[in-house]
């Protein structure tokens, strides 16, 4: 069998060990694999190259994906998508695995419907992807955030200041959430929950009473009322691409205006989906890579490999693509036990 990969979408920790699980996996039953450039436009373009088992030496620990990705939908036309199998018809691959998050994988099956093997692999530093327990990429995005957070607490603490640290997530608050919960923040704003300023502010003031200064995580995709402004232009899937001044700066503004703390915001942006992904993400993404391999030689196309529990399984496109996972009121009510 000839298998395909890329990797689309917003890169994060983890995609490098899962194109190393797939060549590996398919090297092992004497399968070859090649890789296509920069996402869906590396199959659209015909930008490939045969990735050999010597090739993903060392991509365990490795950030970033050695594919190069993008956000170009390859079906945005009728011309595209017969470019795009016309290359994988070039390079006889019998099965293709898409490693992304919901735009990818939207399109993986788009690819499926239309008569090829494919199988899907999530991966995403928003952990948003609705059929898997955990996406790869997510737990390292956190632990960039939670040092970024602790670091803010020793520079509040020194000055007697509020700080509030914005993170990545514009539909979905699991980064935000799970840093707030790790690094002890006294407030954590996410998307799913609406912005109370009264009960935002209680919370910073309470925290500034008892200890002199105040932490707050805030998803970049919070709500305050104030659209966040466009930088003007959309990717190739019509998601509006966000200025850089973001909510953490709006909310420290509004927390010196109203409670008198002096107040700043950091936001770590990209920072979070560099570096070398944690051991859970090198773990996830090696089996999830391994498994869609096994799923195509078992013929099951049309599927993506999740994690389910402690197990990776198979589950079909639409039952992983039923929308975007949010943060459950479970999720929360744990977060508020810990606010100030
Ligand atoms: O991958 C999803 C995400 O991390 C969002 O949380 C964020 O809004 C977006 O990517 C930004 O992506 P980029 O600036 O790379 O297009």
């Amino acid at each position: 069998m000839r298998f395909g990969v890329l990797t689309g979408g917003g890169d994060c920790p983890g995609l490098n060990p899962a194109i190393r699980a797939v060549v590996r996996r398919a090297a092992a039953g004497g399968h070859a694999t090649v890789g296509f450039l920069d996402g869906w436009k590396g199959v659209r373009d015909n930008l490939a190259r045969p990735l050999v088992s010597q090739d993903v030496v060392g991509l365990e620990g490795r950030g970033g994906t050695i594919l190069g990705t993008s956000r170009t939908n390859p079906f945005a036309r009728d011309e595209e998508a017969r470019k795009v199998v016309a290359t994988l018809e070039r390079h006889r691959v019998d099965v293709l695995i898409a490693i992304g998050g919901d735009d990818t994988l939207a399109a993986a099956r788009e690819l499926h419907r239309r008569g090829k093997g494919v199988v899907g692999v999530p991966k995403t530093m928003d952990n948003d992807v609705r059929g898997t327990d955990w996406t790869f990429g997510f737990h390292s995005a956190v632990a960039v955030a939670v040092d970024a957070l602790e670091r803010l607490r020793d520079t509040a603490a020194s000055h007697h200041r509020a700080v509030v640290l914005e993170v990545m997530g514009r539909d979905a608050g699991w980064v935000a959430l799970a840093t707030g919960l790790a690094a002890g923040a006294d407030a954590t704003l996410v998307p799913e929950e609406p912005y109370d300023e009264t009960a935002f502010l209680g919370r910073v003031r309470r925290a500034i009473e008892a200890r002199g200064c105040a932490l707050v995580v805030a998803s970049e995709g919070v709500d305050l009322g104030l659209k966040r402004g466009s930088a003007g232009s959309k990717d190739g899937f019509g998601h509006e691409i966000l200025a850089q001044r973001g909510v953490g700066a709006d909310l420290a503004q509004r927390i010196q205006k109203e409670t008198g703390a002096e107040t700043r915001s950091a936001q770590i942006g990209h920072i979070q989906r560099g570096g070398a992904p944690e051991i859970f993400d090198r773990i996830l993404a090696s089996r999830l890579g391994a498994a869609a391999v096994d799923l195509a030689l078992a013929g099951k196309v049309g599927q993506v490999a999740v994690l389910r529990g402690t197990e990776v399984t198979g589950i079909p496109f639409d039952e992983a693509l039923g929308g975007t996972r949010t943060v459950s009121p479970d999720w929360l009510d744990l977060l508020h036990t810990f606010d100030a």
